[in-house]
């Protein structure tokens, strides 16, 4: 059994106004690599929050985070966008596609960003354009927008936006995806469809997923459940 993501005793606390606010409360989990995770709860336990910290975008206030073992605190804010870049994918609702690019570019982004990365060229994944193009292409096909790629976002409804962003999250195949409410905006067959890519993908690829969802047919497909309350975990 390999940990991908481990916490201790993590706490999340903000400051809107005069009072803190405790949004997380002594977290302690351990995340199986290759697993399909879904984390469940009422509005304002925690979930986004929590997902937000697993994708190393917010730290904790107190206690410790381990991504493959590593502290995330021994990292500088270079090395975790280089972390987020090469193992994490993320299908959040708030990612908003850049409005001046077609969904075709937006997808092809962080395949760009990962090969300009001089660590990542050290590995050979130095891509070329014409290949990443090919790949972005082949994703939105996945996605069914296979006749969408040169629409830019405000051309798109509200769910192909979010299948593009799926497709973007997906282009550099991450060891981990982290998703929102994936399905939230799409309709209950194209849902139920980008639900499959994303179990397709932990079969194939073994990517551990980790998932939010209200949606209770989609939940069951996940083997362990994380259960969210005012910022405690209950089982
Ligand atoms: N930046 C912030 N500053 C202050 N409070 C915050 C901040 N972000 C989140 N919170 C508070 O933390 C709590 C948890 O928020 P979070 O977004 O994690 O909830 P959630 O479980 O994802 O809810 P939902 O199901 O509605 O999406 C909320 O009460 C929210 O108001
Ligand atoms: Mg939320």
């Amino acid at each position: 059994m390999e940990i991908i993501l481990e916490t201790q005793n993590l706490c999340k606390n903000y400051f809107p106004g005069e009072k803190e606010v405790k949004v997380l409360k002594n977290i302690n989990l351990k995340i199986e690599t290759g697993k399909i995770y879904v984390i469940l709860g009422p509005s304002g336990a925690g979930k986004s929050t929590l997902l937000h910290i697993f994708g190393t975008i917010e730290r904790p206030s107190e206690g410790n985070f381990f991504f493959i073992g590593q502290d995330i605190n021994d990292f500088s804010k270079d090395q975790l966008a280089v972390l987020r870049s090469r193992e994490i994918g993320f299908i959040f609702q708030s990612h908003l596609l850049l409005p001046e690019f077609t969904a075709l570019e937006n997808v092809m982004i962080p395949a760009f960003i990962r090969a300009e990365n001089p660590e990542s060229r050290l590995e050979g994944s130095n891509e070329k354009k014409a290949d990443i193009k090919k790949r972005a292409l082949k994703g939105l096909e996945e996605v069914g927008l296979k006749n969408r790629v040169n629409h830019k976002p405000q051309q798109l409804s509200g769910g192909e936006q979010q299948r593009v962003a799926v497709a973007r999250a997906l282009i550099n195949n991450p060891s981990l995806i982290l998703a929102d409410e994936p399905t939230g905006n799409l309709d209950k067959e194209i849902g139920k469809r980008v639900f499959q890519l994303l179990l397709d993908l932990n079969k194939r690829r073994g990517t551990t997923l980790i998932v939010v969802t209200h949606n209770e047919e989609l939940a069951k497909c996940c083997n362990q459940r994380i259960y969210l309350e005012d910022g405690h975990i209950v089982v």
